[in-house]
């Protein structure tokens, strides 16, 4: 696992602490953070939207209610327990969509990029699954909490295995999938989505995200540079109903309950791996 910062942190109202505020171990890691995100700490002025906050837990990124002035923790990754645990102990294997969509199947485990990580929690299963995925996010915020939570999946029993399967890029995946030494089977895709379209804007933590990276705006020119690379798929997450994201054509879809995978085949591979 791999962290490497080619961007600096954007105008976020934000700071980074931890608590308890004297435990050295944490505030070590809080400076550094604070550092690398090149964030400028200005103790008088008005308190920030966001927190990031080292806690014995681990990173969490906290939002300030403007109306009770309260923060309240609204994201922090964990691999090993929630919901990402549960979907690697019952999630279906290579059965289920994302994998299905991604190109598993029996005996076949494509490299994978995704190019847009978030989280990581897409990744995450299909590393459980047994591939090698790249994951690229191009938020520093999003991606000091992926990467707390990756280091921390690292550490435990359960979830080591898996965690050495990934890698984790900060950085635009436009730049990085257009130089890369080796073409990845498939590029997955999951921008932001639409704001009419709201089953995943339901949930806090995607409003959070929203907040802290936008629109996705150019996911369509992602999705073109994509195209040029994989070498045998590239797959974008859609919410049902949502027009595709290029003029072309997928070559086949995979519905869900409340979103799809587009799947457009590149087929420059000879085998599927
Ligand atoms: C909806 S979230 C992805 C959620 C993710 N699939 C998961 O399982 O947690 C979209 C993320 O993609 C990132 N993103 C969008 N375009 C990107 C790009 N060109 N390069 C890197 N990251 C990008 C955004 O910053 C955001 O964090």
């Amino acid at each position: 696992m791999t962290l490497q910062h080619d961007q600096t942190a954007t105008a976020l109202s934000l700071t980074v602490t931890c608590i308890p505020a004297d435990d050295e171990a944490l505030q070590v890691k809080a400076l550094a953070l604070a550092e690398a995100l090149q964030l400028n700490q200005d103790a008088a002025g008005s308190p920030p939207q966001f927190l990031l906050v080292y806690t014995v837990k681990g990173l969490e990124l906290q939002t300030l209610a403007p109306e009770t002035g309260r923060y309240s923790t609204t994201l922090i990754t964990d691999f090993v327990h929630g919901s990402a645990g549960y979907r690697r102990l019952h999630g279906g294997g290579i059965h289920q969509p994302l994998a299905r969509a991604a190109g598993l199947k029996p005996g076949i485990r494509p490299t994978i990029i995704d190019a847009t990580a978030g989280l990581g929690i897409d990744a995450f299963i299909l590393a459980s699954l047994g591939c090698q995925v790249t994951m690229i996010e191009r938020s520093p915020v999003i991606g000091a909490l992926l990467n707390d939570g990756l280091q921390r999946a690292a550490a435990h029993p359960a979830t080591r295995d898996i965690v050495s399967r990934l890698q984790l890029l900060i950085s635009n995946s436009r730049e990085v999938i257009a130089s890369l030494p080796e073409q990845p089977a498939t590029i997955y895709l999951d921008p932001m989505y639409p704001h009419r379209h709201t089953s995943a804007l339901n949930k806090q933590e995607m409003r959070t995200i929203r907040s802290l990276v936008g629109d996705d705006q150019d996911a369509a020119a992602l999705l073109e540079t994509a195209l040029t690379i994989a070498g045998n798929r590239v797959v974008v997450k859609r919410p049902k109903g949502a027009p595709e994201l290029s003029a072309r054509r997928p070559s086949h879809i995979i519905e869900m309950k409340n979103s799809r995978f587009d799947v457009y085949l590149t087929n420059r591979l000879k085998s599927e791996d």
